[in-house]
């Protein structure tokens, strides 16, 4: 019995350990708003066309257009200018589909706040390539296709690219789609990509360590406020879930050795009992009851009601 309920607090440890929440995820929940978004410019859409869209009301600033593709067009063909990009011939998507919409973002403003990196100034916004099935133009949450250039590499020109008082050397940085952030040199304030994604320009910030605070108050402030109080509590939500679960392992294991020492301990109560009456008990099944009976028994245990057949 006490096993039985040792298992069932075992069991029920080992659910909570398994049920823990999923890291929060901004700026891929952005792309799939902001798929929707452009997506809604598509009204009667015409195959190699850009169409401009509308962001969120709560987004404004962040630029938005779409065009729709086959994608035996786009291997030959390639599209010479879709914004800052142009995607020579040889580029798939995987898996396959018939039609693809290419997504453009420039998150202008947001840039900073959805792809924060330390040490470094954006010279451009951050812009993005993303491809997604144009089956039902009307879909939400669609998954990214995988978008490889086999030939040559997409190019993406940053022409008018902010004044910037000294600095280092202009590198390209790109995001893939979990917001992991990996760096290149740029040629000629172009850089270059075989895959999908978000780009920028930057350059080393000039005081890396104290940058000057924003007067407090200002758009500027409350925005990094907001940036560093997620990045922290997005800390503490690593931090309390590590150290839960080392909780829960202990209370598990000590869980597992009191399992073991009320085992030994019973085992030793029915030794001390044997001990008591002599002689090891051997049970055997009278019936339906269990009853003790000794080895040297010379009328077995019968049941009345046997006698009574
Ligand atoms: C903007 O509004 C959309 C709903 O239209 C919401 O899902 C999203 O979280 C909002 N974004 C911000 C940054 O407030
Ligand atoms: C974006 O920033 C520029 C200058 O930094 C400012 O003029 C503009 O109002 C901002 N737009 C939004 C929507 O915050
Ligand atoms: C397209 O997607 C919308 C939204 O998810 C859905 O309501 C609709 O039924 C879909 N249409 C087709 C033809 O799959
Ligand atoms: C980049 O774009 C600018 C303006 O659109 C253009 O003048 C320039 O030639 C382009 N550079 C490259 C390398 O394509
Ligand atoms: C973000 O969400 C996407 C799709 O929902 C997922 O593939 C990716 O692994 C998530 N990234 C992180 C860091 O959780």
């Amino acid at each position: 019995m006490r096993l039985l309920c040792c298992l069932h607090v075992l069991l029920f440890l080992s659910y909570k350990l398994s049920a823990q929440s999923p890291p929060t995820n901004a700026s891929s929940s952005l792309d799939s708003l902001l798929q929707d978004y452009s997506f809604r410019a598509f009204l009667r859409p015409r195959t190699g066309i850009l169409y401009d869209a509308t962001a969120p009301p709560n987004l404004t600033g962040i630029k938005l257009a779409a065009m729709r593709l086959r994608s035996g067009s786009l291997r030959r063909r390639g599209v010479s200018s879709l914004k800052e990009f142009s995607i020579p011939r040889g580029v798939i998507v995987k898996p396959y589909v018939t039609r693809l919409v290419f997504v453009y973002q420039n998150l202008a403003n947001f840039s900073q706040f959805y792809y924060p990196l330390s040490g470094y100034d954006y010279l451009a916004p951050v812009v993005a390539l993303l491809a997604y099935d144009a089956k039902n133009l009307s879909a939400v949450n669609l998954p990214e296709l995988d978008v490889t250039a086999s030939k040559d590499p997409i190019k993406i020109n940053f022409s008018d690219l902010e004044r910037r008082r000294g600095g280092g050397s202009v590198q390209c940085v790109s995001f893939d789609s979990r917001g992991e952030a990996s760096f290149s040199d740029s040629v000629g304030n172009t850089c270059v990509t075989v895959k999908q994604g978000h780009f920028s320009v930057v350059v080393k910030s000039v005081a890396s360590a104290p940058s000057p605070a924003p007067p407090p108050g200002s758009e500027e402030g409350k925005k990094k406020e907001k940036k560093s109080s997620e990045s922290s509590s997005r800390t503490w939500i690593t931090v309390g879930s590590v150290l839960g679960g080392l909780v829960l392992l202990g209370l598990l294991m000590l869980l597992v050795l009191r399992c073991r020492s009320y085992k030994k301990e019973e085992k030793m109560r029915e030794m001390e009992r044997a001990g008591e009456t002599g002689e090891a008990l051997r049970m055997t099944q009278v019936g339906e009851t269990r009853a003790p009976t000794a080895t040297t028994t010379r009328t077995q245990p019968v049941l009345e009601t046997e006698y009574a057949a």
